[in-house]
């Protein structure tokens, strides 16, 4: 019989997924779920085929260089590929796969959580009822904004800008977008396209980030763009923290400029910006975008689905 890949799995798995990798592999899990520093990493690495890593992985020029040579694909459990070089992984022969569209639908409900959160006060409605302090109702309580035949502008319609498009719809806004190149216009299903992100946040009553976390795009969302956006906006940010200039976003929080926002991601987190923690317009979570039982399956398997056809000699299905 031949003998199984050799797999480290750098963090807990759900028990789905780690019965396929338990099945399938010669795994070394890590049943702490303690992040590894770059020195355990390699440690770990010690006689492995192969890696399966998560977002808190950072895999640098320096880990690559100091991993074992055995090491021939990683397997990161997201879509997002920031926390990788792949230029330096490819320079060094190890092949990289990630998790595109399985997570689409979940991101996409918690932006349009995130977006109903801020538009709706539910920050602020949940601490009336939690903390005992609803006396009564009134007709003027934590008015919101109303969603329905608002415009909502999407940064970046990829597969999860697509997903929030379709379930905007369903709440009756009208979606506009900005991606560097525009797409198809069977893809666009109605979107209106703008050549620029200032064109984009001009029209945009409620703005979405979709977009991954590149040079281009981080402290891309600052005080020039947040300007142009109607006054009383509300910006949703279910893609990366760092795509936001924090300071600038929670000035335009302070003065009203922005009626809210919704915010599922954060830079440094889980250390976010302090702020956020005690405004009242800031609907937020703790970065549960593909935390559903079904996608965080669907991330692990395809995970799997890649390093299975590797070691088979097949081409993964999604190399980056
Ligand atoms: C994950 C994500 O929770 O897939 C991504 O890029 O941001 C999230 O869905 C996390 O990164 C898992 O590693």
């Amino acid at each position: 019989m031949q003998k199984k890949p050799r797999l480290l799995v750098t963090r807990h798995m759900p028990v789905n997924v780690t019965a396929r990798i338990r099945r399938d592999y010669d795994a070394t899990l890590n049943s702490t779920d303690r992040i590894m520093s770059p020195e355990e990493l390699v440690s770990a690495a010690e006689g492995m085929d192969a890696m399966m890593i998560c977002g808190s992985e950072k895999i640098t020029p320096a880990l690559l260089d100091a991993l074992p040579d055995s090491v021939r694909i990683i397997a990161t459990f997201s879509v997002g590929y920031e926390h990788i070089d792949v230029a330096a992984a490819k320079a060094h022969g190890v092949t990289v796969t990630n998790t595109p569209k399985v997570l689409d639908a979940a991101v996409a409900e918690v932006a349009m959580l995130c977006l109903l959160g801020a538009a709706r006060r539910g920050h602020e409605g949940q601490t009336l009822v939690r903390e005992g302090k609803w006396a009564s109702w009134t007709s003027t309580m934590l008015l919101g904004k109303q969603v329905s035949g608002a415009r909502l502008g999407i940064l970046g319609l990829g597969g999860i800008g697509q997903a929030v498009a379709a379930a905007a719809r369903g709440f009756g806004m009208q979606v506009h977008y900005h991606n560097r190149n525009r797409l198809p216009q069977d893809e666009e299903s109605g979107a209106r396209y703008h050549a620029t992100a200032a064109e984009l946040f001009a029209v945009s009553d409620f703005l979405s980030i979709s977009c991954p976390s590149t040079d281009e795009t981080r402290g891309m969302v600052n005080a020039d763009l947040i300007g142009q956006m109607p006054d009383g906006a509300v910006i949703v940010n279910t893609a990366r923290g760092d795509i936001i200039n924090d300071g600038d976003l929670i000035a335009a929080l302070e003065s009203g400029k922005l009626f809210a926002a919704g915010l599922d991601v954060f830079a440094n987190e889980p250390k976010l910006d302090p702020r956020y923690r005690t405004m009242e317009n800031v609907f937020v979570l703790p970065h549960l975008g593909s935390a559903s039982v079904e996608t965080r399956d669907a991330m692990g398997y395809c995970c799997l689905d890649n390093l299975d056809a590797f070691f088979q000699g097949k081409p993964c299905l999604t190399p980056l």
